[in-house]
């Protein structure tokens, strides 16, 4: 290949790529209600909560604000910024995806950032024995924004009207300030633990609720 058309490629690749329908090709989205069932658990960490106090969860309605509207107006849009391809993009999870690609209806634009914009689309790991077993949900799809911070800069990056270039993205801070751990002593033994809670409920005579 001629250093030309190698640079060509890598363009069009980059065109292709660059925004954050980057990671879209892999599986079906189901929704953050979906990951809620399990993931809202007190026993789990209630990771559910801690999003809902994230910005990313009210990142659309972000696009109806006044701040929104100026952006909007400077750049001549003619559309409103959250009905714009060239908002929606960052400021949702999955806009724009063939219904093919969504598992579980509805897959609400209004949720804005969701687990899969940074965990992948869940249909293929969001089964309970999957998902206890880090290797297998990596296998059917399960991302790791941890160690892949491909996956922020997929929206955090220049293209965003409000990208600060002098503070830039710091991988490390940012992470920390969405932390949303599963507690130290049930990581790894969740389904064991909750086993043991489901025993004791059902001995105090309570319902055995449940998830598959
Ligand atoms: C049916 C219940 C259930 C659903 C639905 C579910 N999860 Fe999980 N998830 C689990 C369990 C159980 C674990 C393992 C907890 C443990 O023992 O550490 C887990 C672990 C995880 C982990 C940590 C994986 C690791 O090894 O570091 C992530 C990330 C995660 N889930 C994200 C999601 C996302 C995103 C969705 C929605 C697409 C989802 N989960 C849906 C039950 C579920
Ligand atoms: C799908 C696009 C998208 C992805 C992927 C994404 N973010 Fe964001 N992020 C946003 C948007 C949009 C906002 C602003 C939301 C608002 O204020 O309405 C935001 C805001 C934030 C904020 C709040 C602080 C601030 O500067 O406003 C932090 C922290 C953050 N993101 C961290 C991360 C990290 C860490 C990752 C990767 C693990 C990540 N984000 C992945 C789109 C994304
Ligand atoms: C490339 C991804 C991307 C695109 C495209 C994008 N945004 Fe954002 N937007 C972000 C991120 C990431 C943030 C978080 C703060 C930051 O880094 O700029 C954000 C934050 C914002 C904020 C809040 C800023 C604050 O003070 O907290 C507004 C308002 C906003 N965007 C409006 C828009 C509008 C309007 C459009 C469309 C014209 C748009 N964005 C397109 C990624 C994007
Ligand atoms: C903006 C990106 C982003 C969003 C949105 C997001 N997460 Fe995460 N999540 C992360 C990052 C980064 C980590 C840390 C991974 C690590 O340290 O290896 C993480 C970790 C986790 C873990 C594992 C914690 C542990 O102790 O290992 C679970 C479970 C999880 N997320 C579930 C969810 C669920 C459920 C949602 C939606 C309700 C969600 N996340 C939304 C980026 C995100």
């Amino acid at each position: 290949m001629s250093k030309t058309l190698a640079w060509l490629t890598l363009l069009a690749l980059g065109l292709v790529f660059g925004g954050a329908q980057a990671f879209a090709a892999e599986g079906k989205y189901t929704g953050v209600k979906d990951c809620g069932r399990c993931h809202k658990k007190e026993l789990m960490g209630d990771q559910l909560g801690a999003w809902k106090k994230m910005d990313h969860s009210k990142a659309f309605d972000t696009l109806k604000s006044d701040e929104a509207k100026k952006i909007a107006e400077e750049r001549g849009m003619s559309e409103a910024p959250h009905e714009s391809d060239d908002c929606l993009r960052c400021h949702a999870t999955a806009f724009g995806l063939e219904p093919d690609q969504i598992h579980k209806k509805p897959l609400k634009i209004s949720d804005g950032v969701q687990c899969e914009s940074c965990h992948g689309a869940g249909s293929g790991y969001r089964k309970k024995k999957v998902m206890s077993d880090r290797d297998k949900a990596i296998a059917a799809g399960m991302w790791e924004p941890g160690k892949d911070e491909k996956i922020c800069t997929a929206c955090h990056n220049s293209d965003s009207p409000t990208w600060d270039e002098a503070k830039g993205f710091d991988y490390e801070k940012m992470k920390e300030e969405i932390a949303h751990p599963i507690p130290e002593h049930v990581k790894g033994k969740y389904l064991e633990l909750e086993k043991e809670e489901r025993a004791k409920r059902k001995a105090a005579g309570g319902s055995a609720d449940d998830d598959e």
